[in-house]
């Protein structure tokens, strides 16, 4: 006798997806955890669930072509002797050489100076590429220590401690073997050919008091000349913005988890953090409830793609966003270009996050010679300076519409929300109502 039931098609498990079978087959033969770069894949309550309501009766729009919505923002202004001003809120975010290779770092140079913004520097130190064709550098001072040279502080115009990331709050990240040559070897005191763990914590702290040391160490070796910034993953963004601005910080830089990394373990990119959306309110609430808003400036990262997004992260209290992942397209990676070569790979542009393999067809995320000479930095930082003036101008269009004469005037009540988790999130109202869940609760 058959059980089989000609009148339903046969139907796969919602929890034991395609994804998560292969998951289990891949552990089964392996015996070892995926390792992968990017952030989360997975769909998590985001900009996209927000929607400006622009200007009508009662609001008032300004006039594109004759009255000026400004894009300025200085970052520092706290402590720092030099504050930095820079032209567009937009700036790229830290990724280190080794991840990327000496002409990605460069492109990125290249492209922030020309849009007037700031790059970062990353685990594994300075290379002269990013300090020469950066007009605004900051320099990370991150728990492994990897290429940090007192004598870098001073090259740097800030420096960024960073504590966590969006995609590992309370993890390091890896660096395989293949990427170690002898330029990344030498840059990090390591031995060559070797996989290398970061720290995910620095070593000569226990807590947030060590940290108000830290700063006060980095601002004397800096002659209190240099904006000093700490970054955080997003995890408690209320208790870690109030700490880092007791802990002294003039910048604080809130990673939330579609924030990209150059490789750690798939299960703590989608399992561990909070969506980049959730984390801004308590962030912004902390510097309110100390008085600092504005005067600690949040830099917030993780899945800013559009100058909407900037737009809305700004609206929700930022003063400035990160971009890593969407700085690498706009420099070439992940290209349908290099399709052939993708597929050789076992992937297709669009999903190739394996960036600590060093085997990057765009010649970014790779230390192999033959690929990075691919990348063209001139041609690369033009692209990265075309994408930013677009995400500014993005922004600013909207702004406009806001009725707002500069990108800082944009406000929570600017912004309804598409969805509950959303409106919950943002604090602000499901669109339609004047209504938004868990009114002031973290
Ligand atoms: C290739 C790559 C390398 C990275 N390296 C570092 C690093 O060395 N230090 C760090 O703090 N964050 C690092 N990050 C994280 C970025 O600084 C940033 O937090 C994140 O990319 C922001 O999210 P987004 O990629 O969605 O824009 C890296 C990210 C990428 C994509």
């Amino acid at each position: 006798m058959s059980y089989h039931n000609p009148f339903t098609p046969p139907r796969k498990s919602a929890t034991f997806d395609d994804h998560t079978l292969a998951e289990i087959r891949r552990a089964a033969a392996t015996g070892i955890y995926d390792i992968r770069g990017a952030g989360t894949k997975r769909k998590v309550p985001h900009f996209d669930d927000l929607l400006f309501l622009g200007a009508s009766i009662s609001r008032y729009p300004l006039e594109g072509y004759r009255e000026k919505c400004d894009t300025t923002v200085t970052l520092g202004t706290r402590f720092a002797k030099k504050p930095i001003t820079l032209k567009t809120p937009i700036t790229i975010a830290g990724m280190s050489f080794g991840a990327l290779s000496g002409n990605a770092k460069e492109a990125l140079g290249r492209g922030a100076t020309i849009a007037g913004t700031s790059t970062t520097t990353g685990d594994g130190g300075m290379t002269d590429e990013e300090r020469g064709h950066s007009q605004t550098l900051v320099y990370q001072y991150l728990p492994s220590r990897y290429g940090m040279n007192p004598k870098d502080l001073r090259r740097a115009d800030a420096i960024e401690v960073v504590v966590g990331q969006g995609a590992k709050p309370g993890g390091g990240g890896m660096l395989l073997g293949q990427k170690i040559s002898d330029r990344v070897a030498n840059m990090r005191n390591l031995p060559k050919g070797i996989d290398q763990r970061s720290a995910c914590r620095h070593p000569d702290w226990t807590g947030p008091d060590d940290l108000e040391i830290k700063i006060l160490e980095l601002r004397e070796i800096t002659d209190w000349e240099k904006p000093i910034y700490i970054k955080v993953g997003g995890a408690r963004p209320y208790y870690d913005t109030a700490l880092a601005v007791k802990a002294g910080a003039d910048v604080v830089v809130l990673d939330g988890m579609q924030g990209g990394t150059a490789a750690t373990q798939d299960v703590f990119i989608e399992n561990v953090g909070m969506p980049t959306l959730a984390c801004i309110r308590p962030a912004v609430q902390a510097l309110q409830d100390l008085g600092m808003h504005r005067k600690v400036q949040l830099i917030v990262s993780g899945g800013i793609r559009s100058g909407a997004d900037v737009a809305k992260a700004l609206a929700l209290g930022a003063d400035a966003v990160a971009i890593g992942t969407a700085a690498l397209v706009a420099l070439g990676d992940n290209d349908p270009h290099w399709e052939d070569e993708y597929q050789k790979l076992g992937t297709t542009a669009g999903a190739y996050d394996d960036w600590h393999e060093g085997k990057d067809p765009a010649g970014i995320t790779t230390q192999d010679p033959e690929l990075a000479a691919r990348l063209d930095p001139v041609a690369a930082g033009r692209r990265l300076a075309n994408y930013l003036k677009v995400m500014t101008l993005e922004a600013q269009t909207i702004a406009r519409a806001c009725g707002k004469n500069h990108l800082h005037n944009l406000e929570p009540e600017d912004l309804v929300a598409l969805t509950m988790e959303a409106a919950a999130m943002a604090q602000v109202p499901l669109a339609g109502t004047s209504w938004f869940p868990g009114k002031g609760s973290f």
